[in-house]
């Protein structure tokens, strides 16, 4: 979703944030600005300089960009729209000025009593639809009305917002550049040792190239930075705070496609290696938090999307492995168990990215329940890490395509994991997962590929797919759904196999194509009869299965891992949609609509 990232220092600002915004594009976005501001404005009535554009940044240079800020300047924040209020237009695109033109602002997230700030600010001149530009114009009204400083019309700016949102606003008369954060992150970066270059941003990715070292600006504070370097306050009561600065020790993986046409089959194919690297886990960790889920009263995984998904495996694979009754919750609907909640409950918050919004509120709700929260992560340094009891990585490596692929099949490898650490078979559990590492490494070759290429292209023409699983691979066959749904835009549905027969087996007709994930476990022959149900009333049946059968129209082979099968079977699902949606002319890395950082509810 949005991106922010501001610099201020002794390098061309504006090339910097370029760059940055460059590195932010992954979250997705619809349009994006850049603020400088001008070291000499060509006149006090114009003192920055704007560029805003719909769309991707694309092969946008530093020539380009110097070109629109005409002057030199060392203070610039640049901004990636996910629109939420208002069109994808260059208006409603950020920064947003107040009617002096003198505050800019870049914003994050939703203000949800706009409409009710707006009606108060009846005389100011806004230019947009968005939700964001009431932000410059109550500094603005602040500062006229109630006399007060930029630090302090900023502080009661932010602190008359509603919902979860971040801002960086930039006041051209005092150079100051001013930061708050209400519930969606903002990092600072330093430079080595210096106290004259700062960062900030939505994430650290968008200046790991400058510097690693941070500091974090938490919930109900701000930061500004002036030509006196940097100081951090509370939102609440003024009072000044100190910081510790932290390094951040994460390769952020590689920014380049390493020759492969998009990030999301780079990313697919590094699962010949991310599985290993997921459970390279302290053994210490994962049996402590083992412990956790045993002396648990209640066990929730929550998480959204794909990440939800794998809850779901995770709540199969602990009923299978360990005997244990765990619950997997959708993070959008976890407020709803919130009377189930007991200081004796467990959450365990599952995300690639660490920022969703969905999940960081039930991890408030928690809280507020004093539930202790594990989070399994991707993103280190991520709000939800830090807003956890305790938390492990899956060590994928920045993901980068929205598609999430393998930080799905890494999440999926550390759950499974963890349940075999439950059942007290740790080492059981790891020889299971090191020969599925193995065996994915062995899968992913050209060969392979090229055969679901060809399936690709007899399916580039199917409106609708379905899919079914049972027990563990039931949940694989919705995370199925949503690769061909987000992927290449085909209508997709998952459904446990025994389910077709309630309603949905009225959609089969000549030619339909239904993918049947038949792992060699004990749902095996109930899957191959439901395959026959479909396949009885014309549909396609594409196996993915260890082993050939006869109902099978195209068979995708699989190796047999055992209760590792969740992972090994979502693989040609992601190879398939991706190459389906080569064929129809989609970028596979960047679905229209969405975003890879959901940082709204
Ligand atoms: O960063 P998170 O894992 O919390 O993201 C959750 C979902 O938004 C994410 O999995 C989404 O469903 C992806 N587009 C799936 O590929």
């Amino acid at each position: 979703m949005c991106g922010i990232i501001a610099y201020a220092g002794n390098k061309p600002a504006a090339n910097v944030v370029l760059e940055g915004l460059k590195k932010l594009e992954y979250r997705g976005y619809d349009s994006w600005g850049i603020v400088a501001l001008a070291d000499k404005a060509e006149n006090a009535e114009r003192p920055f300089y704007v560029i805003k554009r719909v769309g991707k940044i694309g092969g946008i240079n530093w020539d380009y960009v110097s070109e629109a800020i005409r002057g030199e300047s060392h203070v610039a924040v640049g901004h990636t729209r996910w629109s939420t209020h208002g069109g994808v237009t260059e208006q409603n695109a950020h920064p947003h000025l107040d009617c002096s033109g003198k505050i800019a602002v870049v914003h994050n997230g939703i203000v949800d009593n706009h409409q009710e700030i707006r009606a108060g600010l009846g005389s100011h001149r806004f230019l947009s639809q968005t939700d964001t530009e009431v932000i410059p114009h109550l500094i603005e009204e602040l500062m006229s009305k109630e006399e007060l400083d930029f630090i302090a019309a900023v502080r009661k700016a932010a602190s008359t917002l509603k919902g979860r949102s971040a801002f960086v606003a930039i006041n051209s008369e005092t150079r100051q550049m001013a930061a708050a954060r209400k519930g969606t992150p903002l990092i600072i970066g330093l430079h080595e040792n210096s106290n004259e270059e700062f960062f900030i941003a939505s994430d650290v990715t968008a200046f790991l190239d400058y510097t690693n070292k941070v500091m974090y600006i938490d919930d109900n504070e701000m930061a500004v930075v002036d030509g006196g370097g940097i100081a951090f306050s509370s939102l609440t009561s003024g009072n000044e705070l100190k910081k510790r600065v932290v390094e951040i020790h994460w390769h952020v993986g590689s920014a380049e496609k390493d020759g492969y046409d998009h990030f999301l089959i780079k990313e697919v194919m590094e699962q010949k290696h991310t599985i290993a690297a997921a459970i390279n886990q302290d053994d210490a960790k994962i049996l402590a938090v083992a412990n956790d889920v045993k002396s648990a009263f209640g066990t929730f995984f929550v998480g959204c999307g794909t990440a939800g998904k794998t809850c779901m495996v995770a709540e199969y694979l602990f009923s299978k492995i360990s005997g244990k009754h765990i619950n997997s919750v959708v993070a959008s609907e976890f407020s709803n168990y919130q009377h189930y909640l007991t200081p004796k409950t467990l959450m365990i918050a599952v995300s690639q990215s660490g920022e969703t919004a969905d999940v960081l509120e039930a991890i408030d709700v928690a809280k507020s329940k004093n539930v202790r929260v594990v989070s399994l992560l991707n993103v280190f340094g991520s709000t939800m890490m830090r807003a956890s009891d305790d938390f492990f990585m899956v060590n994928a490596g920045a993901e980068r395509a929205v598609v999430s692929t393998k930080a799905t099949t890494a999440q999926i490898a550390v759950l499974t994991l963890l349940a075999y650490a439950t059942a007290g078979k740790l080492q059981e559990g790891k020889l299971l997962l090191m020969n599925a590492a193995s065996a994915v490494n062995d899968m992913l070759n050209p060969r392979y590929e090229e055969r679901i290429k060809k399936l690709a292209l007899q399916l580039v023409d199917k409106k609708d797919v379905f899919i079914i699983g049972r027990g563990l691979n039931y949940p694989i066959a919705l995370e199925a759904a949503i690769k061909l749904q987000e992927t290449c835009y085909t209508h997709a549905q998952g459904f446990a196999g025994g389910e077709l027969k309630h309603g949905p087996l009225a959609l089969i007709e000549d030619g339909t194509a239904c993918i049947a994930i038949v792992a060699n476990d004990e749902t095996k022959q109930d899957m191959i009869s439901n395959a026959a149900e479909v396949k009885a009333r014309g549909g396609y049946i594409i196996g993915i299965a260890p082993e050939n059968n006869e109902v099978f129209d195209y068979w995708l082979k699989v190796p047999d891992v055992g209760n590792a099968s969740p992972i090994v079977n979502i693989i040609p699902v992601q190879i398939l949609a991706y190459h389906i949606a080569v064929l129809r002319g989609i970028n596979p890395d960047y679905p229209r609509n969405l975003a890879k950082v959901c940082t709204t509810k």
